[in-house]
């Protein structure tokens, strides 16, 4: 995988920003001036429970902000601590934020709260989070001595996408939430599990977001398939993008020396016919979000079948399934045939057997202790809420006494 990783540990040379001219030796700890580079290295940090393109984007905006990013992330008993138990296993966060592509190097068991001797160890020069508020279990700001320090810079949470939006999105059984995220079923839902507009938290609470092109473009790569890359065509659903789409798309990587890889998306409409109930959990945008951050997909296309256009439109060179069951068109024929006519079919074997309702039933497995989790997040959060009021109207008050003055 090393080289899939394009995890780049040599120097890197981009981003002249001016000013202090700083040479930054990976993982070392030595930090000397030089002439020529100026290298900003960020460091992030964070649970990463149940991947979504709300952390990409978060890595996304964080790489913008320099050159090199480390990402901490934390372990399983540290989130029990702090937070509660996570959904997934410290071993399957570490893997998913690996995977994404503005991930330079991933730092395993970083500690919760954020220290200029971490920022210091990695040879950060500043951490960037979201513009929401991580606590501690006794409710401390865990960014307050980065902060005070001036190495803390914030980038826009992403609206619409948390976890708690997505365990609400599983536990709603409707077939039409993924096309309308406003249907009444939806909005009393998402009030049932706690997070109306009124008294709640503004970064724990749910809101409503629609996708847009740019973030799509801000998410693709841009990179054309260059002479002598072999073109590899896979295609599915990637719902509730995850570790066995990561272990598929890496071994669909390992097949070629030079590969590019285009991964096909069902329209939601095709996943539901096949997969029934509250299927796709994401809707055909966010899906592409998903599979545009994992580092080793090159592009993402909406197929409407495997066909003779298709393959011959990409040049595609082969076409690859893992080991689930494929499954058939609507009129009842093989979605490969055309490339089994052609030889150039691969069935992967990923070795790993999750599946998306795998994870939905792990979710709703864990949806009580889930729940009592948010609300005591959303608690801790609304008190430094009313802290931030109380000392505001404070000064409010001292000013207004200074002029009577
Ligand atoms: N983040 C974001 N947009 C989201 C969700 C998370 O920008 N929709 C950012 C957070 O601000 C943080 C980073 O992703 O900088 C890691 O977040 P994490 O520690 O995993 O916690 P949460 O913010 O609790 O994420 P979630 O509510 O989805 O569990
Ligand atoms: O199920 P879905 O359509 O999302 O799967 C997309 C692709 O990932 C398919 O080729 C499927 O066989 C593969 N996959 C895999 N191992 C997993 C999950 C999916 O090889 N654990």
């Amino acid at each position: 995988l090393q080289h899939v990783e394009m995890i780049r540990n040599g120097h890197h040379t981009t981003g002249d920003a001016g000013g202090e001219v700083v040479w930054s030796e990976p993982g070392g700890s030595v930090r000397s001036p030089e002439k020529r580079k100026r290298v900003v290295r960020l460091w992030c940090d964070g649970c990463y429970d149940m991947v979504h393109y709300g952390h990409s984007n978060q890595l996304r905006q964080a790489k913008a902000m320099g050159d090199y990013l480390i990402v901490g992330v934390h372990t399983d008993a540290e989130i029990s601590k702090h937070k509660g138990p996570p959904v997934f296993t410290q071993e399957e966060r570490y893997k998913m934020v690996r995977a994404i592509k503005w991930v330079d190097e991933m730092v395993e068991g970083a500690p919760y709260v954020t220290t200029l001797e971490t920022l210091d160890k990695y040879n950060c020069d500043f951490c960037v989070h979201g513009d929401d508020i991580t606590l501690t279990v006794d409710g401390k700001d865990t960014y307050e001595e980065v902060k005070r320090e001036g190495r803390y810079r914030e980038c826009k949470r992403t609206q619409g996408v948390s976890t708690t939006d997505l365990v609400g999105r599983m536990l709603l059984m409707t077939k039409a939430h993924h096309s309308n995220m406003d249907n009444p079923d939806y909005q009393q839902h998402t009030d049932n599990f706690g997070k109306g507009p009124k008294g709640h938290s503004p970064w724990t609470g749910v809101s409503q977001f629609l996708q847009t092109s740019q973030k799509i473009i801000q998410f693709a790569s841009g990179k054309e398939p260059q002479p002598g890359d072999t073109i590899i065509y896979v295609a599915g659903a990637f719902d509730l993008f995850h570790i066995g789409h990561v272990d598929f798309l890496e071994m669909v990587y390992k097949q070629a020396e030079r590969p590019y890889v285009i991964v096909g998306l069902h329209f939601d409409q095709e996943v539901n016919r096949y997969k029934g109930k509250n299927y796709p959990i994401m809707n055909i945008h966010e899906r592409t979000l998903s599979v545009l951050a994992c580092r080793v997909s090159g592009g993402s296309v909406l197929p409407y079948a495997v066909g003779k256009d298709l393959l011959d439109h990409f040049n595609v060179d082969l076409v690859c399934h893992g080991k689930t069951e494929v499954i058939p068109d609507k009129d009842a024929s093989d979605p490969y045939a055309e490339p089994k006519k052609r030889g150039i079919f691969r069935t992967i074997d990923s070795a790993n057997n999750l599946t998306t309702d795998d994870i939905v039933k792990r979710i709703i497995e864990n949806r009580l202790q889930f729940e009592a989790r948010n609300q005591k997040k959303e608690a801790k959060e609304m008190a430094v809420i009313e802290a931030m009021k109380r000392r505001e109207q404070q000064e409010q008050g001292d000013d207004a006494a200074q002029v009577a003055l």
